[in-house]
């Protein structure tokens, strides 16, 4: 086996086995995931953790170049020189029943509805409030090294790139640090110039997409400290990253990410917190009260979800449409995208997120009285310049569905749908903006009778190039 994968190019995973060795299975990776369950007088492979949850929670990350001896009573890892080597047991703290519907219609709406609690778990233990401190245990950077941050990448795919921009804006308002943020598979080709004084945080809920763990070892390979937002213990980005912050959010099993996102945006007021504090650019008394914000989250969140039958009321005039439209501005147009991502994944309706100020600019000629613009139009300092761009929308004929601030007067005169969500700060705001986006878009693909938890083309880890 050692010698047989030496020869094969690209990515795989195998468990080989043969008859004249009945009950041995050899097994081995490169750039896909591979985990050994260990169980008792009994041991398994597989490529994710949810398929083996049932039968045991301890397992063990296989690394490229390692094959595994599997048999019912014991297990041997070598490295690619042949040599047994000791791997440690990782134990996971799932619960098997959470890898379940548990009563959901499907996975993506039990996931859209654990947001709170797994918010809640993401948070919990990090912040000490009375200090204005943030605990990270596992961020594997040093004060000095924070001190001396001059730039940082935020490097990811898909939903995770959308937490990553929103990221974006807040280290540059709150830190006042350069960020630059990468789509992954573009990052590891445009050459980026990078110096060892740079941090490239890279976000992914499986820890295990292809473009995304070559960015990472891209930045790794160029001398940068690394810093990874992930959601699965023991998975490839946790164990090459130099820090970790996990989000909590328990088995995303839904190929469309709801709950990972949330959370990730949640890792990344931790960061920008953590770095604050560290850097003297947040003051005890201004990371208290966004602290204390945070804390609100999980409740506020709640608030939103108890509306979804009339989300779904909506969803229910317009699945038929064939094209959205979706605008956002600042903070909140990694939330347009987010959305717009939503609904095209599940749906297969062709939606757009665009930067409202690009209207003129050509996404205007789309509007007509059968398409829906999904505009996100939270209070904040670009509020007055979204109200425009409804009405823009509106001139055109556009049917408005918007997301706005609880006690906002003016927008219900302007759209023709409203999805009001809590007072929360601008910076905060992407969170509870992107949770009637996300039942929106559930709804819609329900009634368009859509596989919404296994969409079509679509895998939940996307580890191939
Ligand atoms: C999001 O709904 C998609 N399933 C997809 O864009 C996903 O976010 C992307 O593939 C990144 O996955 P990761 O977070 O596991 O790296």
């Amino acid at each position: 086996m050692q010698e047989a994968v030496k020869e094969i190019r690209g990515s795989y995973a195998l468990g080989v086995m043969s008859n004249d060795e009945p009950g041995v299975i050899i097994a081995a990776r490169k750039d896909t995931p591979l985990i050994i369950g260990v169980g008792k007088n009994e041991n398994f492979i597989a490529s994710d953790i949810p398929a083996i949850l049932s039968r045991t929670r301890d397992i063990i990350s296989l690394d490229d170049g390692e094959t595994a001896m599997l048999t019912n009573s014991d297990i041997k890892v070598f490295d690619s020189g042949g040599k047994n080597i000791k791997k440690k047991i990782t134990r996971i703290l799932w619960n098997p029943k959470k890898a379940e519907k548990e009563g959901y219609r499907h996975f993506m709406l039990k996931e859209i509805f654990e947001q709170p609690r797994a918010i809640e778990d993401t948070l919990r233990g990090k912040l000490d409030i009375d200090n204005g401190r943030i605990h990270l245990a596992d961020i594997g950077l040093s004060p000095s090294y924070v001190r001396n941050i001059k730039k940082i990448f935020i490097v990811a795919c898909g939903t995770a790139y959308h937490a990553g921009m929103t990221g974006k804006f807040l280290i540059e308002k709150i830190l006042k640090i350069p960020c630059e943020t990468d789509i992954a598979s573009e990052f590891r080709y445009r050459e980026p110039v990078m110096n060892k004084n740079n941090l490239a945080v890279i976000i992914s809920q499986s820890g295990e997409t292809a473009d995304t763990l070559a960015a990472l070892r891209l930045a790794k390979n160029a001398g940068l400290k690394t810093l990874a937002i992930c959601n699965v213990v023991g998975s490839s980005a946790a164990r090459e990253a130099h820090g970790l912050i996990y989000t909590h959010a328990g088995p995303e099993i839904g190929v469309a990410s709801t709950k990972a996102f949330t959370t990730q945006l949640i890792a990344l007021y931790l960061l920008v917190l953590y770095l604050g504090r560290v850097r003297k650019a947040v003051s005890r008394e201004e990371a208290k009260k966004i602290m204390t914000a945070l804390l609100r989250l999980p409740h506020q969140i709640r608030t939103i979800l108890k509306k979804d039958k009339s989300i779904a009321a909506v969803a229910k005039k317009y699945y038929r449409k064939n094209a959205f439209l979706y605008l956002g501005r600042n903070i909140n147009f990694p939330i347009a995208l987010e959305g717009a991502l939503k609904l095209k994944e599940i749906s297969y309706i062709h939606a757009e997120g665009y930067a409202a100020g690009e209207m003129k600019h050509g996404p205007i000629a789309l509007i007509d009285k059968d398409m829906p613009v999904v505009a996100i139009a939270a209070q904040g300092k670009v509020y007055e310049k979204l109200i425009s761009n409804i009405q823009e929308a509106r001139t055109r004929k556009g049917i408005i569905l918007a997301v706005a601030t609880a006690g906002d007067k003016l927008i219900s005169k302007i759209a023709d749908e409203v999805f009001f969500v809590p007072v929360t700060s601008e910076e905060l705001s992407p969170v509870l903006n992107v949770i009637p986006l996300q039942l929106l878009s559930y709804y819609i693909a329900l009634y368009r009778h859509c596989d919404i938890d296994r969409p079509r083309n679509l895998a939940k880890s996307v580890v191939v190039e």
